[in-house]
């Protein structure tokens, strides 16, 4: 497919080129700044700019589409990720501006050019734990995509918000619009820093509920849902299989949510932020658990 992605530069976003690349599909990525990945061509662009992303929807990926004579084309689809990707790195009016108006300027542009698979980065935070004031308790574990959310931060809400943006855009075009709920992401080089630390200290995680997703597993994520069609407006959690801390379930509840219900039973070690939609519905299977690259000291 050819794919307009959005913040292919970033964290996160440079894993998901990258392997979406890998798959054969043709990525045009539009940043603030350049990715530099061969085969993909960036654009320097601003999504907080509706001028922009309209004219970038209609664009050739790269000097050698210029060849075919046909012109400019529509994208098949648009992979939506830029953004300020957390509180406390800009003022919050701005988080919520460029993330809220962004966003809204990037589907309303894909929708009225005529795409009609559109997969935006909402978050976990929009559960209402991770940057709440204080310890907060979730209303129920596992976390699971018909959660009532409720986050009281400006990162959290503008990406509550953009699920119903992107819910509104998709009842009025009937496109298909895919928003994933995306964990704490961990790219390959982050394996030997940020896991050790949590078999002794597993509560550096409460907040995100020990989850987290591996930058390459997320690419699969993204790769499915740009392979399943017809869905409509769906909320997909993002996360590996299992919690990124050692202990068991039975452990992390007992001492970090004590008061909080469960909904249903739960596995072992599964993940409090529940991927069981994305490996029922999408057919997710996880390639990188942390276990492949970090000794659990629990076996
Ligand atoms: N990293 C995580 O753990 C995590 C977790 C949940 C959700 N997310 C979401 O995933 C997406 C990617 O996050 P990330 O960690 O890669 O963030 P990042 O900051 O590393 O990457 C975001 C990219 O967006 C670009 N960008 C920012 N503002 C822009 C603008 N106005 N116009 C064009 N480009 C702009 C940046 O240049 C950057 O390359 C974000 O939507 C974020 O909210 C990330």
């Amino acid at each position: 497919m050819r794919v307009l992605f959005t913040g292919g530069s970033g964290k996160a976003g440079r894993h998901v080129v990258a392997y979406l690349a890998a798959k054969g599909h043709r990525v045009l990525n539009v940043d603030r700044v350049p990715l530099g990945l061969a085969g993909v061509h960036d654009l320097i662009g601003d999504i907080t700019d509706a001028g922009q992303m309209y004219s970038a929807m209609h664009s050739h990926a790269g000097f050698d589409e210029m060849e075919t004579g046909l012109g400019a084309q529509t994208f098949d689809a648009v992979v939506h990720f830029a953004a300020i990707p957390r509180l406390l790195l800009a003022p919050d009016t701005e988080t919520y501006r460029v993330n809220v108006m962004g966003t809204y300027n990037v589907i309303e542009a894909a929708v009225k050019m005529g795409v009609k698979k559109i997969i935006i980065a909402s978050s976990e935070t929009t559960y209402g734990v991770c940057f709440s004031d204080g310890v907060v308790d979730p209303k129920v574990l596992p976390l699971e995509e018909d959660y009532d959310i409720d986050p009281m931060d400006s990162y959290g809400l503008s990406k509550q918000v953009n699920e119903i943006t992107a819910r509104s855009f998709q009842r009025r075009s009937g496109v298909d619009i895919y928003a994933l709920r995306i964990g704490n992401v961990i790219e390959p080089h982050e394996y030997e820093t940020v896991f050790p630390p949590l078999a002794t200290n597993p509560g550096l995680r409460r907040r995100i509920a020990f989850s987290y997703i591996d930058a390459r597993d997320l690419g699969q994520i993204v790769d499915l849902c740009l392979g399943k069609n017809g869905l409509g407006f769906q909320v997909f959690n993002a996360a590996n299989d299992t919690n990124s801390v050692p202990q068991p379930n039975t452990e992390l509840l007992a001492e970090f949510f004590p008061n909080v219900p469960l909904s249903r039973p739960l596995g072992r070690h599964e993940s409090l932020l529940s991927n069981r939609k994305i490996r029922e519905v999408l057919g997710f299977r996880e390639d990188h658990n942390w276990r492949r690259y970090v000794a659990d000291p629990t076996r």
